[in-house]
C-alpha cells in the first residue's frame, strides 16, 4: 500500500452548503499524529460544522475527509476512530459517572475487566476517582467536563475533536482546565482538532492554529508565526489582545531608501522601514497599512539596533493591571494602543514620550488588505 503520507487528517477541497448558503468554501488541511490543530474564529464562521464533518454528524457537499490516510468521507461517525467532547457535555443523566465513561466501550462489547481497567486509568489522569458513583446532576460544571473527557479518553481514537469545550466554565477553572487540557495532550501524545473562539485560548494550546473567516482558512500556522505574520489584516486584528494597531501610510521611495509616511497632528512623518521585507518589491506612492503590536508602543528605549521612532502622544485612556499599564494614545483622528511600565507617571492629557519599535511591523495593502 503506497504510504498516504504521514496525516493523521487530511482535508480536501471540503465545500459544504446548506440550500443555498456556503457555509464552507474549499476547505484545505492536513495535520500530522500529535498535532493540535486549533479552528479559532468569530462566531458563525463554520468551526462547528467543519468539525462536524470531520465527524460524520455533518456530509461534506464536495471534497474528501481522510483519517489515518483512510477516505472516511462517507463512513458513518462510529467508524472514524474519532471521539468527540462538545460544549454541552452531553452526559446520560441517569448513569452514574463510571458508567458514562465506560457505556461506549460496553457497546463496543469491551469487557468488564477492559472497562475496569480503563476507567480507572482516565479517573486516576482527570482526578475524579472521589465521583465514579455520582450522578451528573451531582456534579459542578469543571467535574461535568472532566467526565465528558474522560468518556473520550478511555476510547484511545485515532482523532480528538472538541467543540469549545470550555465555553461553559468561569474564567478562573477555563484556564485550568486549559493547562490540563495541554498537559494531556503531551502525556497521551494524542492529536486533537479543537474549536473555539477565543484567541487566547487557541494560541496557548495550539501548535497549530486555522484562523476562520467566513467559511474559508485565512491562515494555517503555528502560534507564534501566525502572531508574527498575519497575512491580512483580519488575522492580524483577531489574534492578540489588544489588538494590533492599524495606521495608514503612504510608501516613499528615496534614492535606496524605504520609508512609510504617517500623518497625524498635521505633520507628517517618515517611518523608516528598509528592513521589511517586501515581497516582490513595493511601489513608490503605494497606499498601506501599517501594523503595529501594542507591546512595540511603550516609554523604554528600544536597543540602538532596532528601527525605531519617537513621539509624543496624549493619553486618552490609561488601564492598570498591575505589571503594566495599557494606554490608548491619541494619534490623528485614531487611536494607538501601547504598553507602559507600571513605574511611568501617566497621566491623561498630558503629551508622553513614547516609543514606537518597529522593528516587528506588519504591512498590509490598503485595498486587498493582505499582507505585503
Ligand atoms: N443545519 C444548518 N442549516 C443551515 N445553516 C446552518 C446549519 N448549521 C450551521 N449553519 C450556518 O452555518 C454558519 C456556520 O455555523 P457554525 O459552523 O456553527 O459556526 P461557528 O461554529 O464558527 O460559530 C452559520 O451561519 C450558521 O447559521
Ligand atoms: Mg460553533
Amino acid at each position: 500500500m503506497a504510504a498516504q503520507n504521514d496525516a493523521v487528517l487530511k482535508i480536501e477541497g471540503l465545500t459544504k452548503s446548506f440550500q443555498n448558503v456556503h457555509v464552507l468554501m474549499n476547505i484545505d488541511l492536513a495535520i500530522e499524529e500529535g498535532a493540535f490543530l486549533v479552528l479559532v474564529g468569530p462566531s458563525g464562521c463554520g468551526k462547528s460544522t467543519l468539525l462536524n464533518c470531520v465527524a460524520g454528524l455533518e456530509a461534506p457537499t464536495s471534497g474528501r475527509i481522510l483519517i489515518g490516510g483512510r477516505d472516511m468521507t462517507d463512513a458513518a461517525p462510529k467508524d472514524r476512530d474519532i471521539a468527540m467532547v462538545f460544549q454541552s457535555y452531553a452526559l446520560y443523566p441517569n448513569m452514574s459517572v463510571a458508567r458514562n465513561i465506560t457505556f461506549g466501550m460496553k457497546v463496543r462489547g469491551a469487557t468488564r475487566a477492559e472497562q475496569r481497567s480503563a476507567l480507572e486509568k482516565v479517573a486516576h489522569m482527570l482526578k475524579i476517582d472521589h465521583l465514579l458513583n455520582r450522578r451528573p446532576a451531582h456534579l459542578s460544571g469543571g467535574q461535568r467536563q472532566r467526565v465528558a473527557m474522560g468518556r473520550a479518553l478511555v476510547r484511545q481514537p485515532k482523532l480528538f475533536l472538541f467543540d469549545e469545550p470550555l465555553s461553559n466554565l468561569d474564567a478562573k477553572l477555563r484556564v485550568e482546565m486549559r493547562a490540563e487540557i495541554k498537559r494531556l495532550h503531551r502525556a497521551l501524545g494524542a492529536t486533537i482538532v479543537y474549536v473555539t473562539h477565543d484567541q487566547t485560548e487557541a494560541m496557548s494550546l495550539a501548535t497549530e492554529v486555522a484562523v476562520m473567516e467566513g467559511g474559508v482558512i485565512a491562515q494555517l500556522g503555528p502560534p507564534q508565526q501566525v502572531y508574527d505574520y498575519p497575512v491580512n489584516t483580519f488575522v492580524a486584528g483577531f489574534i492578540g489582545s489588544p489588538a494590533m494597531n492599524f495606521i495608514n501610510g503612504r510608501i516613499s521611495k528615496d534614492g535606496g531608501a524605504i520609508r512609510i509616511q504617517v500623518s497625524f497632528d498635521g505633520a507628517t512623518r517618515e517611518l523608516p522601514a528598509d528592513h521589511y521585507p517586501f515581497g516582490g518589491g513595493i511601489e513608490d506612492g503605494a497606499e498601506v497599512i501599517l501594523g503595529i503590536r501594542p507591546e512595540y508602543v511603550s516609554g523604554s528605549d528600544p536597543s540602538a539596533d532596532r528601527p525605531n521612532v519617537a513621539l509624543d502622544l496624549v493619553p486618552t485612556l490609561v488601564e492598570t493591571n498591575g505589571f503594566d499599564q495599557h494606554v490608548n494614545l491619541a494619534f490623528g483622528d485614531s487611536e494607538i494602543s501601547g504598553r507602559f511600565s507600571p513605574r511611568e507617571q501617566i497621566k491623561l492629557g498630558t503629551p508622553v514620550r513614547t516609543r514606537i519599535d518597529l522593528s516587528q511591523i506588519s504591512v498590509f495593502d490598503r485595498e486587498t488588505r493582505q499582507r505585503l
